[in-house]
């Protein structure tokens, strides 16, 4: 599997506070069948570190992974969070995008009321292909504002976390209902030291649920046009 989302570079963001926790990171997601993992620190608040920074980090960072012989493929990205501002983001170039292609992760107030579907709209215009992150987390979200996003040529990641995880049912009854209208680009970890890889069980889940045909696309097909540029 192919995991797009992941807090496993040390020392960007709240994910993990040492080498040695990031390694151990990637070997569970190792033993949970991962096999490319694009490193996603936030750019939100505290977490604001420059595209130069990231990419000294990442590369120290692919150094130790190759030295400790993980059999796993790094690439570097972001979770850019998209609050009124973000267009200067944009503009003055202080985002990463997904293993440096059009892709963008995204994600934006929980609680407060966003027009998602507007604003990737504005980023489709400027030629980035954005994803919603854990698209289940927002509540102000109705299955007609995600078709309206994946209409303006949105993307839909979820969280294994929620299939499979300690994730709340009500995250979990969104996933299912958002598989069952073939909303779903991709599942990924959003990993955090503190939060286990769940790609495996959820793999499982999903290819016992949905066809084993769904499952490899949302776990590995669509990631890999990403690593494909
Ligand atoms: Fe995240």
């Amino acid at each position: 599997m192919i995991d797009i989302h992941a807090h496993i570079l040390p020392f960007v963001d709240d994910g993990s506070s040492s080498l040695e926790e990031s390694l151990d990171m990637l070997r569970s997601a190792h033993e949970s069948g991962v096999t490319d993992i694009i490193c996603t620190p936030h750019l939100r608040n505290q977490f604001n570190k420059t595209p130069s920074e990231l990419k000294v980090a990442f590369d120290e960072f692919k150094t130790a992974v190759k030295n400790a012989e993980i059999p796993i493929n790094v690439y570097l990205g972001q979770e850019i969070y998209l609050g009124y501002g973000y267009k200067k983001l944009f503009s003055e170039d202080k985002i990463v995008t997904l293993n440096d292609t059009k892709y963008v992760l995204a994600e934006f107030n929980y609680f407060e009321r966003r027009d998602i579907a507007e604003t990737f709209y504005d980023l489709t215009t400027l030629g980035y292909k954005p994803i919603v992150a854990h698209v289940e987390r927002y509540r102000y979200l109705s299955l007609e504002d995600i078709y309206e996003i994946k209409q303006v040529g949105g993307l839909i990641q979820v969280n294994a976390d929620s299939i499979v995880g300690e994730g709340k049912k009500v995250h979990l009854r969104l996933v299912k209902k958002l598989f069952k209208h073939g909303l779903v680009d991709f599942v990924a970890s959003d990993s955090h030291a503190e939060r286990p890889f769940n790609m495996k069980n959820a793999y499982n889940y999903i290819a016992k649920k949905f066809g084993i045909e769904v499952a490899e696309v949302v776990f590995k097909l669509n990631a890999q046009e990403i690593i494909n540029g």
